[in-house]
């Protein structure tokens, strides 16, 4: 085998009350990544298609070449890599774009060499793509992107990475309104001290929420998706949010939340009619405010990064 071609799902990261423990993945959009084995000893970036030129060419400052080459490290292979990122995601977007061009770039040379590494193993090298990308090497948009479904992150010292089930039919709409919050600025505004009586509420909300997904109750899964420590204060970057919240409601949505770091906001549904419906009210809601925005809806990913 000589190439590999992986598409890596947007992901959901924080999932309302779960800021950094929870995740989960879609169907689309995506990134997808070649890559080659080549004879030089060198891991190259031969190509990137989609970032307006935006992303560093040199492979130790890439995100997905530089998590290649510490896996390489680790493996001890001294194989030569070449890559292509197909980006198909915005920047700055709240879908996870670093995670996945990282985790598909990961997936694919771990195909390559015959799979030395499982899937969970190469979670910590994904992570330290979202440390280069953003400065802080977070799993929940990482391991969904590799594990696929719902997880959580019980522990970060020791990694402690969790499945969850999902319910059939449980659907996801995204809304991405066309503006640009970058990760790391958006991880800066957050308090990094909270009443106990917020960290109560949230606890209680995550609890919740877990127990929703097991029992598959999907009014509870609803109603969990709270956050009251993170969200009212990333909320500000987001136009008209407490309206898109609404607008959500009204259209029958489970939950509604900010996917990341947002600017796009995500809805759970119990079915696809509903989560089109919701997000094609979002959309329009925004064009009333001149904001363009482009949405998709998705069921819960259950496979993670895959190979085309
Ligand atoms: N948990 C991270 C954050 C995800 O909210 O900053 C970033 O996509």
């Amino acid at each position: 085998m000589k190439s590999v071609r992986v598409f890596a799902p947007a992901t959901v990261a924080n999932v309302g009350c779960g800021y950094d423990v929870l995740g989960l993945a879609v169907y689309r959009p995506g990134d997808e990544i070649l890559a080659r084995l080549t004879g030089n000893g060198k891991v190259s970036l031969d190509l990137v298609e989609g970032d307006e030129g935006r992303l560093p060419a040199d492979p130790e400052k890439n995100t997905v070449s530089s998590v290649v080459i510490r896996y390489l490290e680790f493996i001890g292979s001294k194989q030569g890599v070449g890559i292509s990122l197909y980006k198909k995601m915005p920047f700055g977007s709240g879908l996870g774009s670093s995670a996945a061009s990282a985790v598909g770039g990961l997936v694919a040379v771990n195909e390559l060499l015959g799979n030395p590494l499982s899937r969970r193993e190469l979670l910590p090298f994904a992570m330290e793509g979202e440390r280069l990308a953003c400065g802080n090497a977070h799993a929940d948009n990482v391991a969904p992107a590799l594990l696929g479904g719902f997880v959580l992150i019980r522990s970060y010292d020791p990694l402690d990475v969790i499945s969850l089930p999902v319910p059939d039919g449980l659907c996801c709409a995204l809304v991405y309104p066309h503006i640009e919050i970058p990760t790391m600025a958006a991880r800066q505004i957050i308090r990094q001290n909270i009443p106990m009586t917020d960290a109560i509420r949230q606890w209680g909300n995550v609890g919740a929420l877990v127990s929703g997904l097991y029992s598959g109750d999907p009014e509870l899964i609803g109603r969990s998706l709270e956050d009251v420590i993170v969200e009212p204060v990333r909320k500000m970057l987001i136009p008209g949010f407490d309206r898109l919240r609404d607008i959500a409601s009204v259209n029958g949505a489970l939950g509604f939340g900010i996917s990341g770091s947002g600017p796009t906001v995500f809805a759970l549904c119990g079915n696809k009619n509903t989560a089109g419906a919701v997000a094609d009210a979002l959309v329009d809601e925004l064009a009333g405010n001149k904001v363009d925005a482009t949405s998709w809806v998705s069921e819960i990913n259950g496979r993670g990064a895959v190979l085309l």
